[in-house]
């Protein structure tokens, strides 16, 4: 199998945690990688993988170079990045590539526009920071696919599967509910996690001991959910909570509290950054400069 010309523009969390989740999944090898961003040579993670990945500061040469280019850099760099390569790509150039985003908010069309093509190879995806460890989810946004991405879209879902389940492919509204819910999400679960753990300490167990119990409740929870697919997570609590019991107990604390409130709102304003991020960025889109 040919290697994979993989180029990420954007050196940050969100890529350094799915190349170590290829790596991991013994699939880096697979890749041949270029990472752009203005840091990308100082990187310790990309040096320790530098059998399969070089790191350039030029985000032309990264094109030049890859057959898929994922964008993940902040929304507020993407118009002036699309700018350069227009500057300096002709519309061959830019026909050849899978352009790929995982920003927030940014729309196919405003790609569209600000690369100047309208030749079906753009990509929304949206995935979290589990890919690191192999736990990822992700998913997809897309218009009509060109015939001649065929191969490079099939390239990118292969190699997001080996780090990651594939939830399916979305609408581009509904990617902001998924980037609220899926991107987002492990921040959420972090809240949830550290905030358990300090229940333990407060009533008086060592700090290590109670966040690595709270990590591993964590998990053992979710697997527990995964492994049985039909089960409704209340079906699971109800089966936890005996009557009379500590669970029970618990659970009413949090319901006193709105708990269950506070997530759905935090997923919905979430959603709505996601949303205001669209109309933030066709902002810049009016504006010529
Ligand atoms: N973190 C997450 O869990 C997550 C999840 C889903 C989606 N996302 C989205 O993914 C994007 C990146 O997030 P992140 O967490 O990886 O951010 P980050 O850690 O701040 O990384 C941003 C990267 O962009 C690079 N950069 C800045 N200007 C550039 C330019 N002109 N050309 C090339 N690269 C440039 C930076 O380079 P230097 O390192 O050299 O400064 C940095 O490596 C954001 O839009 C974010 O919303 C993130």
């Amino acid at each position: 199998m040919e290697s994979i010309k993989l180029g990420f523009i954007g050196g940050g969390n969100i890529v350094q945690a799915f190349i170590n989740g290829l790596h991991r999944s013994n699939q880096l090898k697979l890749t041949n990688t270029m990472i752009s961003c203005p840091n990308a040579n100082e990187k310790p993670i990309f040096k320790q993988y530098s059998e399969y990945i070089q790191t350039t500061t030029s985000n032309i040469d990264l094109c030049r170079f890859a057959d898929i280019v994922l964008f993940a850099v902040k929304s507020k760099f993407i118009k002036s990045i699309c700018n350069e390569l227009n500057e300096h790509l002709n519309h061959d150039d830019k026909k050849r590539i899978l352009f790929v985003s995982v920003i927030p908010g940014l729309k196919i069309l405003t790609i569209e526009k600000w690369l100047m093509i309208k030749n079906e190879n753009i990509v929304r995806i949206m995935y979290n920071v589990a890919v690191a460890t192999e736990n990822g989810c992700f998913c997809f946004a897309m218009s009509k696919l060109n015939e001649s991405m065929k191969q490079s879209y099939e390239n990118l879902k292969f190699l997001f599967n080996a780090v990651g389940q594939y939830a399916g492919n979305v609408t581009e509204d509904q990617l902001d509910v998924v980037t609220a819910l899926m991107g987002s999400g492990p921040a959420f679960f972090c809240l949830v996690c550290e905030a358990m753990a300090d229940g333990a300490v407060k009533m008086g167990l060592p700090r290590d001991l109670a966040l690595a119990m709270t990590k591993q409740t964590m998990v053992g929870c979710a697997n527990l959910l995964l492994s049985s697919k039909d089960k409704h997570p209340a079906q699971l609590r109800d089966e936890i909570a005996t009557p009379g019991g500590t669970t029970i107990y618990g659970l009413h604390a949090l319901e006193t509290k709105a708990v269950r409130g506070a997530f759905i709102d935090a997923i919905s304003v979430a959603a709505q950054r996601a949303q205001n991020m669209s109309k933030e960025l066709e902002t810049f889109e009016n504006d010529n400069s």
